[in-house]
């Protein structure tokens, strides 16, 4: 071996790894097997860590199913002058853990109610997983519910979130879907979304752990800016038009990527709000008037360019009043009249916005899983604090009280 070709080998070496260092702020993933005297193979693991900035986005680069400019105000533009044949999604979504009291709240809302096709309406549940039920989110997907991903801690406050690196939200919801599927018998290929606590995103790194994570979607991100007309659904190929309410939010091009905008709601002051029970000042505990300020914000999109109408809440929200759940409930009745509402899951509401039309969205129903769940019902210890916590599973307890480190709650 000549020096001066050892030399050259030596200085692409420290260059590669020079990169490698900074695409990550010091997080060197140094794997020294290029000491080798073949060409370094350090240059596709670089080209793999570093995004691209994303450029703004043009209908002629950008085309559905898989690409849809965040600017694009209807399905398809020749829709414009028939947004009235555009069915109106109506999306309902819950956070956090299910159990048993919000359960039998979840099936009193959602039974018996039925969209224009004669399939069952159903929401969303974004799941975490201290204090939750595996055997009632079991019941929920049997019944056809979407079961989406809100984190193992739900951690420790905004700021955990807003700096978490892609590692970190990947073992998060990584480590929550191996538990929906343990303990809850939730087939992963039917997972497809997720949201952040508190709504906090980390800017590229949320859409990045999406997409390793093999999700579609994420739900986390509310826009004030857009709810007249409202946004739709978008992807990350190119750069969101939409407004930063809780930063910081991404500029990488982060192709197939959905984002399910968060439409604010106003409540009855004039303030804008990302999910149902933000909203500082809502109407009177009273039946109709919460009846009526519901609608008021549906016609916003039913009236205009029919963008799907996120009703974005916790169970909580229905102990504010002695008429929360009565006027929930009056409204999804009343959802359930018109010829062209159907309430559906994000996800099902996202394969229509790859595939729009006008009228009937979907030529069949959904088909429901249909799982056996043994319920049992557990006390285990939870290790970092010794505290003894009960836990209903399918068919088989866990060793130990699952969390982030140890997903399965096996013995360690
Ligand atoms: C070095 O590269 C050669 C040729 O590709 C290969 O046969 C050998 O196993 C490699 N050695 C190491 C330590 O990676
Ligand atoms: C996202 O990635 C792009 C492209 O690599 C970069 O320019 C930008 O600073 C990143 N944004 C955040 C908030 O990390
Ligand atoms: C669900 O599966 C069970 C057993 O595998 C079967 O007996 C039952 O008919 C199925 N139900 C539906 C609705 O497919
Ligand atoms: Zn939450």
């Amino acid at each position: 071996m000549k020096f001066a070709t050892l030399f050259v080998l030596g200085l692409l070496l420290a260059t590669a790894l020079l990169c490698e260092g900074q695409s990550q702020g010091g997080k060197t993933k140094t794997k020294s097997k290029s000491k080798n005297k073949t060409k370094p193979t350090v240059a596709p693991q670089v080209e793999k860590q570093l995004l691209l900035k994303a450029e703004p986005c043009s209908p002629a680069k950008c085309k559905l199913p898989d690409c849809r400019c965040s600017d694009a105000t209807l399905p398809k533009p020749k829709f414009k002058g028939k947004e009235q044949e555009i069915p109106q999604f109506v999306t309902i979504t819950f956070d956090d853990a299910v159990n048993a009291v919000n359960y039998a709240q979840y099936e009193l809302l959602f039974n018996g109610l039925v969209n224009p096709d004669g399939c069952p309406a159903t929401g969303t549940f974004f799941v975490s997983h201290e204090y939750t039920d595996y055997v009632r989110v079991n019941a929920l997907y049997n019944a056809g519910h979407e079961i989406a991903l809100h984190s193992v801690t739900h951690g420790d406050g905004t700021d955990y979130w807003r700096e978490a690196d892609v590692e970190t939200i990947e073992r998060e919801f990584g480590a929550q879907l191996q538990m929906l599927e343990a303990f809850a018998k939730v087939d992963p290929k039917r997972v497809h979304g997720m949201r952040l606590p508190f709504l906090q995103i980390s800017g590229n790194n949320s859409f990045e752990a999406i997409k390793n994570l093999g999700l579609t979607y994420d739900s986390s991100w509310p826009t004030q800016q857009h709810k007249s007309p409202a946004m739709w659904p978008y992807t990350l190929d190119f750069l969101s038009i939409q407004d930063c309410q809780i930063g910081p939010c991404p500029d990488a091009a982060l192709p197939g990527v959905w984002v399910n905008p968060m439409v604010t709601w106003t409540d009855t002051e004039g303030y804008s709000c990302s999910m149902i029970d933000a909203c500082a000042y809502p109407p009177a505990d009273d039946v109709d008037a919460l009846f009526e300020w519901m609608l008021e914000n549906f016609n916003r999109h039913y009236k205009g360019n029919r963008a799907p109408f996120g009703m974005y809440l916790h169970a909580a929200w229905f102990s504010r009043g002695r008429n929360y759940f009565g006027a929930f409930k009056k409204f999804m009745q009343h959802l359930t009249t018109y010829p062209d509402v159907y309430m559906t899951s994000v996800s099902r509401m996202l394969e229509y916005v790859r595939k729009p039309v006008l009228g009937r969205p979907f030529k069949s129903c959904e088909k429901t899983p249909n799982t056996t769940c043994q319920p049992v019902h557990c006390n285990v210890q939870k290790i970092s604090t010794a505290e003894a916590r009960y836990m209903s599973v399918c068919d088989k307890c866990p060793t130990v009280y699952p969390w982030l480190n140890n997903p399965l709650g096996q013995d360690m």
